[in-house]
């Protein structure tokens, strides 16, 4: 596909769901994809699947160190960097009424200073090298409130702020960096094994076996961002079950 083939692609949250899957489709279209999560397990399997145009790092994206040495990966195994997916998120839930303090703290580490960790250690190649693509993954629950969930909303709102004025910022610097902002509905992932079980979570579940949407539906919206030609920026992406309002 146009402008994917030979794109070397780092991607947070690689082990599984969204991450995972838009590695595949990605090393399908003749992309070298650099895989990064906790799971080093996952990550090796998903890496031998795919073959020589991946290479992984167990990492932590809320370690900036961490971040780093994947760039550094990606530049010594493929030479380059052209596209960075942050997508690793976490969503454990629960209404502030019920003081769940560090899984705000969680979502916090991860959710958002995993995106700003992930931009440091990438943001030096792409300005000195005047190109690049940054993709992250935001939510639904990013574009309105959303009782039960207040904290994850306000990570996934952040991330939309923070890539909306950044994207400002690089036409402002004349950097040509472009940059997406997915928001995905209901999909079928393990993004929900982190709630604590309850009569929410049940409710949330049965919904998502119902109407959620297969990780590929959000693959494809990557895929499109990136095959555009560069001077094409897409800059917002919602994708949700049609049952999902
Ligand atoms: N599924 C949905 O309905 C939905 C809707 C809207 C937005 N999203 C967003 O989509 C993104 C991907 O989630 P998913 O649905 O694919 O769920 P998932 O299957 O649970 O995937 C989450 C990924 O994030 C990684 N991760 C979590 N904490 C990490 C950390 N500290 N460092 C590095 N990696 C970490 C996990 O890997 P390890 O545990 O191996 O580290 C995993 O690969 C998230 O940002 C989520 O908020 C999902």
């Amino acid at each position: 596909m146009e402008n994917v083939k030979d794109k070397v692609i780092i991607i947070t949250g690689a082990s599984s769901g969204i991450g995972e899957e838009t590695a595949k489709v990605l090393a399908e279209k003749g992309a070298k994809v650099v895989l990064s999560a906790r799971r080093e397990e996952k990550l090796e399997s998903l890496a031998s699947e795919i073959g020589e145009n991946a290479a992984y790092l167990k990492s932590d994206v809320s370690s900036l160190e961490d971040m780093k040495d994947l760039v550094k990966l990606a530049k010594d195994k493929f030479g380059k960097v052209d596209v960075v997916f942050a997508n690793a998120g976490i969503m454990p839930g629960g209404n502030m009424s019920e003081l769940k303090v560090d899984d705000w703290m969680g979502m916090v580490d991860i959710n958002i200073k995993g995106v700003l960790n992930t931009m440091a250690a990438v943001l030096p190649d792409f300005i000195q090298q005047k190109s690049g693509h940054i993709i992250v993954t935001s939510s639904i629950a990013g574009t309105k409130s959303v009782p039960g969930n207040a904290v994850y909303s306000g990570t996934k709102h952040f991330v939309r702020a923070l890539i909306d004025s950044f994207r400002s910022e690089s036409v402002m610097e004349d950097t040509n960096i472009r940059t997406t902002i997915i928001y995905p509905g209901a999909i079928k992932t393990e993004l929900l094994n982190t709630i604590a079980p309850s009569e929410t979570k049940s409710m949330v579940e049965e919904f998502y076996k119902n109407v959620g949407l297969e990780a590929d539906a959000i693959a494809n919206a990557v895929v499109y961002a990136i095959s555009q030609p560069d001077n094409i920026d897409v800059s917002d992406i919602i994708v949700r079950p049609s049952k999902e309002s």
